[in-house]
């Protein structure tokens, strides 16, 4: 944050404007007498780059509902003011969802107001980089993998499948699972990187581009579990490649919204088919924040995630849409 003399202090910021579409977002400064509404002011230290905010800052889809809207879905940082009995100068929160980066001001500017409700106090074990680096991405993964867990997925159920391999969410849940002691098959698009996907864990990486997927409305058995970053044609296959009572979860859309697949899966072989979304109340998110912080922490954020400049959001947009990135990017206002 700089200071003009006499002014409102200058924040930069990246927000996305009214286009007459669904919007268009550019690299710009604010102030604070723009803030959105809250009762906490965040000075905010790290906030990822997630698919979603790619879609919203290029106008690919209807996500931003008010504008001009401060981009970015989630954020760590440290509290500047509150008058929320809750939260004091200096307190590490972390928060995401309730409609950050869609109908209120998101993570990708140097401060930020926001309702204390909203607020998640840092996990014990995390760093503020840390929960960046997990962000919407790693609450997802672990969310995920609960809801697999409460499903009954278990060690020596069978292999589990994660598509979309080299992605953010793919990457931190392969980490997860193989610290769990799961036997992890990655699935990508990106076969050059198999050497990164073992390191994180994975027992077996699978080329998409050399795959014969099948169009049998029951194929070989192969998956106990899978977790789906792409949708579309994939999850019909994954359905279709389920072992008898295997569990996926679908949380993505990378590769298309549409869904055609048989039945046969569900009624013959009891698959079942598990919806993941963030969006859920302040306790659930904690509880599972709390999970990332202990049993489901990654052992490999630091080869996961790397810090960029803020300025160089634009082109990881576009690198993040035209699937050129391996596992996450996290914006570091501190880097010039
Ligand atoms: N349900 C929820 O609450 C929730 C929360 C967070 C994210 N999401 C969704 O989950 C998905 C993954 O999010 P993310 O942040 O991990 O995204 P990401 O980092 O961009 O990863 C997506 C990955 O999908 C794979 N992919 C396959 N086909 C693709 C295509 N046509 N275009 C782009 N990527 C393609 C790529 O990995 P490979 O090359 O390795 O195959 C890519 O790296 C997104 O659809 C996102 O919107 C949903």
């Amino acid at each position: 944050m700089t200071t003009q003399s006499g002014s409102d202090p200058v924040i930069r910021a990246y927000r996305v404007h009214d286009n007459g579409r669904f919007g268009e977002g550019r690299l710009e400064t604010m102030t604070r007498a723009e803030f959105d509404h809250g009762n906490v002011v965040v000075r905010v230290a790290y906030a990822s780059v997630n698919y979603k905010d790619a879609l919203t800052a290029r106008g690919r889809a209807k996500i931003a509902r008010k504008f001009p809207l401060v981009a970015g879905i989630d954020l760590s940082g440290t509290v500047e003011e509150s008058t929320d009995a809750r939260f004091k100068p200096g307190d590490e929160v972390l928060t995401h969802s309730f409609g950050l980066a869609v109908d209120h001001d998101g993570g990708y500017a140097e401060f930020g107001r926001f309702p204390a409700d909203w607020l998640i106090p840092l996990p014990q074990g995390l760093s503020l980089f840390d929960a960046a680096a997990l962000g919407v991405a790693g609450h997802t993964a672990g969310l995920a993998i609960d809801l697999l867990q409460l499903n009954g997925l278990k060690r020596d159920s069978g292999k589990v499948l994660v598509n979309g391999a080299t992605g953010g969410v793919a990457s931190i849940a392969i980490d997860i699972l193989s610290r769990l002691g799961y036997h992890v098959a990655a699935l990508t698009g990106k076969s050059e990187e198999a050497g990164y996907l073992t390191a994180l864990g994975a027992t077996e990486v699978l080329d998409r581009n050399a795959m014969e997927f099948g169009t049998r409305p029951l194929e070989t058995m192969l998956w106990a579990g899978a977790l789906d970053s792409v949708g579309g044609e994939q999850l019909a296959w994954i359905a279709r490649t389920m072992q008898k009572d295997g569990v996926i979860a679908s949380f993505g859309n990378a590769g298309g919204v549409e869904f055609k697949g048989s039945v046969l899966p569900f009624i013959l072989r009891g698959v079942r088919l598990l919806g993941v979304n963030v969006d859920n109340p302040l306790e659930r998110k904690k509880a599972i924040w709390q999970r990332l912080a202990t049993d489901l922490r990654p052992r490999h954020l630091d080869r996961i995630a790397r810090r960029i400049a803020f300025e160089t959001l634009p082109q990881a947009f576009d690198d993040l849409l035209a699937a050129r990135v391996c596992g996450r990017m996290v914006v570091d206002f501190s880097l010039r």
